[in-house]
């Protein structure tokens, strides 16, 4: 189902409470909730709710597990444009969640070393339960995390090559196009399936001409998203504009 609002904050606030309700009914039955987060600038305004709820209203991430989608290929954490850095300045350092629940792909990682990691990234997911709520964003070639045109349905965690389009959109953040890794680590696409929830948010113009593709277009996999057309349980959360060109 499409849902479309007023404007990307008030997206971003039903995403959050959405967020806030899963982790206090995992809290009330004594479980864990287990998430799927994303980066970029799209999720922003939800972990800023989240915070919000954190501070004003108690909400506890105690017993929040996560998994980020992605991180570049190779990247430092300390790097200003690591998922791990905007992970810690726009969410996980000012809430209370456990450090060693919180996983992000490691950039770091000896090439050698990256398949290994991949499949224990997915067995750690297996062995909680699965995604109980996995966020996502959209980019223009149509990947969800880094899963770019060409990407199988049934694809794990695994090494990826970024679409020229992809990173022509970083340039900004790396200070030219040249200085952007031309790989990166990412769920894949049967990854993000598995999740009991999905939810794929996009705001503004720019968006909409994808979102149109995304949404109603053919399934290919020339455009990733097109995929989520066979889930039950994926919901688009859009503003105005993001939604404008679906028919
Ligand atoms: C980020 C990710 C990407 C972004 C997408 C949109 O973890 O997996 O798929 O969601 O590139 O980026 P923004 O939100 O910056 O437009």
């Amino acid at each position: 189902p499409v849902t479309v609002c007023p404007n990307p904050a008030a997206g971003a606030v039903a995403v959050a409470k959405r967020i806030a309700s899963l982790i206090k009914s995992k809290q009330a039955n004594g479980e864990k909730a287990v998430l799927g987060l994303a980066t970029g600038v799209t999720p922003i305004a939800v972990y800023t709710e989240l915070i919000r709820l954190h501070k004003d209203e108690g909400l506890s991430f105690k017993n929040v597990i996560t998994f980020n989608l992605d991180e570049y290929y190779p990247m430092r954490p300390d790097a200003p444009q690591s998922y791990v850095r905007f992970m810690n300045e726009n969410l996980f350092d000012h809430i209370d969640i456990d450090r060693a629940n919180i996983h992000i792909p490691d950039g770091t990682l000896p090439e050698d070393k990256i398949a290994g990691f991949c499949i224990n990234y997915e067995k750690q997911i297996e062995d909680l339960g699965g995604l109980d709520l996995q966020i996502l964003g959209i980019g223009r070639t149509g990947h969800i995390g880094f899963n770019e045109p060409g990407s199988a349905p049934n694809s794990g965690t695994r090494l990826v090559t970024l679409d020229d389009l992809t990173r022509t959109d970083a340039a900004r953040d790396f200070g030219g196009k040249g200085a952007v890794p031309t790989k990166a680590i990412t769920m894949g696409v049967g990854t993000i399936f598995k999740a009991r929830e999905i939810i794929l948010m996009a705001w503004s113009k720019k968006k909409a001409t994808i979102i149109k593709k995304a949404v109603e277009g053919e399934l290919s996999g020339e455009v990733p998203a097109t995929y989520l057309q066979l889930s039950d349980n994926v919901e688009f959360i859009l503003d105005e504009p993001a939604a404008s060109e679906l028919t």
